[in-house]
């Protein structure tokens, strides 16, 4: 039995979210790079890409020298953008030690096979007060089977704040965005494409933003 694609890779989410394959679009994208002020000329990482809108957004929006890095070869392929974005993980990142100013991780943190190892790569890569800005979904417990979709794999906020902070991340901003994962569920149910295979109660969205304290990793 052929198993359905993961909903990322699917032509029903990208109908109903454009090339922004995560609740709310640009919205909390933008709003994380207005908190930490993006710079012209920061070098910023968008770790799983997709199909490279965020990449595209921060050179034209702020000036950003912006990368991205996706493992799906579908989702390079699809994309807009090519020159910048690299084939690979999160929990790999093809970069030396404090390349970057701030690495945004927009609903992929759940996604990765060890998110503390990816949070250790990020750690990695960022300057000395770099920023790491996520976005993703979050579950009321800590239930979820450790299938493959978002839903599945949402851990709940204060245990991802935890792990960021182990990581050697000082959190400085936390926001609830549950509001932008019901619009899109309900645009998807409209457009009769499911959101996801659990139908797991309880989840949420939010928006993170953390700055990395120093060189030691926990
Ligand atoms: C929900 S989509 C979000 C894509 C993009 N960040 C956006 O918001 O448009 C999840 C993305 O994570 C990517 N992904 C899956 N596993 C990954 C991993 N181990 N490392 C990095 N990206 C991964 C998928 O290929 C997919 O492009």
């Amino acid at each position: 039995m052929r198993c359905a694609a993961p909903l990322w890779e699917r032509p029903g989410l990208r109908a109903v979210a454009g090339d922004t394959l995560r609740p709310g679009g640009f919205a909390l994208t933008d709003r994380a790079a207005e908190a930490m002020g993006v710079l012209p000329g920061w070098r910023v990482l968008d770790v799983g890409c997709g199909l490279g809108a965020t990449v595209a957004r921060l050179r034209a929006r702020y000036g950003a020298k912006a990368y991205g890095v996706e493992p799906s070869a579908a989702q390079v392929e699809r994309g807009a953008i090519r020159s910048g974005v690299i084939r690979a993980g999160g929990d790999c990142l093809p970069f030396g030690d404090g390349t970057f100013s701030a690495v945004f991780c927009e609903c992929v943190l759940s996604l990765l096979p060890d998110p503390r190892a990816g949070l250790r790569e990020f750690h990695r890569v960022l300057l000395p007060g770099g920023f790491l800005a996520l976005s993703d979904l979050c579950a009321r417990d800590d239930g979820g089977s450790r299938g493959d979709s978002c839903a599945d794999r949402a851990v709940p906020l204060e245990s991802t704040r935890a792990m960021v902070e182990k990581s050697g991340f000082e959190t400085v901003l936390v926001e609830d965005h549950t509001r932008l994962l019901t619009d899109l569920a309900a645009r998807l149910a409209f457009a009769g494409e499911t959101g996801g295979r659990t139908g797991r109660g309880g989840l949420g969205y939010y928006l993170m933003i953390a700055r990395k304290r120093g060189w030691t990793h926990a």
